[in-house]
């Protein structure tokens, strides 16, 4: 592939096109960016590997991988303007929620390799969690592309379609219902009396902390969990009450009500 070309630059594409510019496995591609709004585009147009389209009629067609980060309704959209035009030997990425491989195929009467992924957020800082993947004619080279466009920012695995709607329920809106964690224990010290600002960034470091040692110790949470849980003690009082109030049932709800809205999306 001798280009990468992104569609639409507000959170996802710029952090997208951040992580592919650090990426060491992507040095020899050229960068194409492209947005209705050209403000969006300037600052990141600046650097010299990037180059700026002026529409969507300047994409190149062959040899290029398009990453479509705009939203799912602006699909149309961007298919007036590439409908047609993508030759096979493009690799067509999108990170659309709801959008399957084969409706975006569709959609630009594409017939090449396509993978569908879904980051999140914290793309934006290089700590995504990305779930991919390719419909049948992707080789395994633009696999490779794929997998290094998402580990630019962050962690990337590969998994099937039928669970891209359960990804966007857990990892996709996942990021806010942590916010409202973080924003929950806050709120618990400040009522027992910490200053905000204390109360905020402990809370902060707890839940990065926590998220650390289940990643770097490889045990599961609910070991971990035991580790800190001692008799009679303070952590035993706290678990108790949550599991009494339906913590759990409330996560898993919560993935289930957003996978379920992610399919509604994708029918619309
Ligand atoms: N944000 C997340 O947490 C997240 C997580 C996973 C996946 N996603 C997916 O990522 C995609 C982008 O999300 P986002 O949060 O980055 O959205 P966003 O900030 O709204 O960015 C989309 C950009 O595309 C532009 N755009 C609209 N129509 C266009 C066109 N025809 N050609 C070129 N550019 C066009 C928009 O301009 P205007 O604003 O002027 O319309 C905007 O700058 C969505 O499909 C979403 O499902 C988002």
């Amino acid at each position: 592939m001798e280009n990468i070309t992104i569609v639409g630059l507000g959170n996802m594409g710029s952090a997208l096109l951040r992580g592919l510019l650090k990426s060491p496995g992507l040095t020899k591609q050229g960068l194409a960016i492209y947005d209705v709004d050209p403000q969006r585009m300037s600052s990141l147009a600046e650097h010299s590997r990037v180059t700026g389209l002026g529409s969507l009629s300047e994409v190149q067609c062959e040899n290029n991988v398009v990453i479509l980060c705009i939203k799912p309704q602006d699909l149309h959209g961007v298919a007036a303007g590439l409908k047609g035009r993508l030759k096979p030997s493009c690799l067509l990425i999108s990170i659309l929620a709801g959008k399957k491989t084969e409706s975006v195929a569709t959609e630009l009467a594409f017939t090449g390799a396509v993978v569908r992924a879904m980051p999140n957020i914290a793309a934006v800082i290089a700590q995504a969690a990305t779930a991919m993947v390719a419909n049948s004619v992707c080789s395994a080279e633009q696999r490779d592309i794929a997998e290094m466009i998402f580990k630019g920012v962050g962690e990337a695995f590969w998994t099937k379609e039928s669970l891209m709607d359960a990804v966007t329920g857990l990892s996709g809106s996942g990021p806010a219902y942590i916010y409202m964690v973080i924003e929950a224990l806050a709120d618990g010290g400040l009522k027992m009396g910490m200053p905000r600002e204390l109360s905020l960034k402990l809370a902060t470091q707890t839940v990065l902390g926590a998220a650390a040692m289940v990643k770097e110790t490889g045990l599961h949470p609910a070991i971990l969990k035991d580790q800190v849980t001692t008799p009679a003690g303070t952590t035993i009082s706290a678990l108790h009450e949550l599991e009494e109030r339906g913590l759990r049932s409330m996560f898993v709800n919560a993935v289930e009500k957003a996978t379920n809205r992610s399919v509604e999306l994708g029918r619309d």
